[in-house]
């Protein structure tokens, strides 16, 4: 871990252009590339290191993913529109929704202004929605309905929102839509140890992503490890803490306001840092511009190993969620 959070640090700080030896591990990939199906049957069952150059992972389905992007949930439709062609205009390519936030629709929108006026590519946008339960029984068509409603030819990513009864059937129902190409990726999210081995009984793709509550109060370091072996990454949904008591209480701490001011940061971008160096993605919701800018402003300082171990030492395995 200590190494992986070395390996990290140095490729931030290269990202930041202080130091340029080479050989420190850093390519220079493009943000997406259709995989051949042949490079990765051997290097697939471990996670790759966070590329900090392109802001990009290369998941276990050989599709490159953005490691930071826009966040949607409690967005209305106009909101998400807003809030996605913001983050877009600044440089995120990452955006999360789903069928139970009602906004996707607003999400497509967002997108398609966004690529209108800033003559962004589909290509380069990395877009996830997820199934909600009530329609894990039908799931095959409501992998259609989510495209219908995004405005999209496929979604890179789509996950099955909480376990519930029919979830081995609607993962089987999203294999079914890599393979019919409306889907590059599947995931998991609210997943932890036991229901992970479950799916994995019945699962042909192995899950590119899980995303959980995730921040300095409950660091999922033990599931982190566990879907390791699959190649899984872990992706922190409420990584600043959430909106309300979580997001007040994690930018108060003593700790985090020290470490920001040491870098002339904010105690958000040093939480959204401390995610990205722990290989954690990160997907911050906001409706406002200014927001979602210092959100993506986190490539030009590293933490420490010292603050790195000092936010570790936060963990008190507390929930700010109360689902
Ligand atoms: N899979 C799941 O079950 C699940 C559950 C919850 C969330 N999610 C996903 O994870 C995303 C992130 O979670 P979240 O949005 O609930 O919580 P979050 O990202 O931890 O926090 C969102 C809050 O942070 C504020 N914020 C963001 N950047 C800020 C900045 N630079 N300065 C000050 N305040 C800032 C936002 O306010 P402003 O609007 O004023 O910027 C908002 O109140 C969601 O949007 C959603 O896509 C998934």
């Amino acid at each position: 871990m200590k190494a992986l959070t070395i390996t990290l640090a140095l490729m931030g700080i290269l990202a930041g252009g202080c130091t340029a030896e080479a050989g420190i591990g850093v390519t220079e990939e493009p943000i997406k590339e259709e995989p051949s199906g042949e490079e990765d049957k051997n290097e697939s069952d471990m996670p790759h290191p966070f590329n900090f150059e392109t802001k990009t992972v290369k998941l276990n389905s050989g599709w490159e993913m953005p490691i930071i992007g826009i966040g949607t949930y409690y967005l209305s439709t106009s909101q998400a529109e807003e809030s996605v062609y913001n983050a877009l205009k600044v440089g995120m390519r990452l955006i999360d929704t789903a069928d139970i936030y009602g906004n996707e629709v607003g999400v497509g929108r967002g997108i398609a202004r966004a690529m209108k006026d800033f003559g962004i590519k589909r290509e380069e946008i990395f877009v996830t929605s997820k199934l909600w339960t009530s329609s894990f029984a039908n799931a095959d068509a409501e992998v259609d309905e989510r495209l219908e409603r995004l405005g999209l030819d496929y979604v890179d990513l789509l996950l099955l929102h909480h376990t519930a009864a029919n979830d081995e059937h609607a993962y089987q129902a999203m294999e079914r839509g890599v393979k019919a190409g409306k889907i590059h990726s599947i995931g998991l999210s609210n997943f932890y140890e036991e229901d992970v081995d479950r799916m994995m009984k019945i699962a042909t793709i192995k899950p590119a992503v899980l995303q959980n509550e995730t921040h300095p109060y409950r660091q999922g370091k033990d599931v982190k490890a566990h879907i390791a072996p699959l190649g899984t990454i872990l992706e922190a949904w409420f990584p600043l803490g959430g909106r309300g008591t979580g997001i007040r209480t994690l930018n108060n701490l003593d700790v985090i306001k020290d470490i920001a001011k040491a870098h002339g940061k904010s105690t958000y971008q040093v939480l959204l840092r401390w995610h990205l160096q722990s290989g954690v993605i990160v997907i911050p919701g906001s409706t406002n511009a200014k927001h979602i800018a210092e959100d993506y402003d986190i490539f030009d300082f590293a933490l420490t190993d010292e603050e790195m171990a000092r936010i570790d030492a936060l963990e008190r395995n507390q929930r700010f969620a109360s689902y």
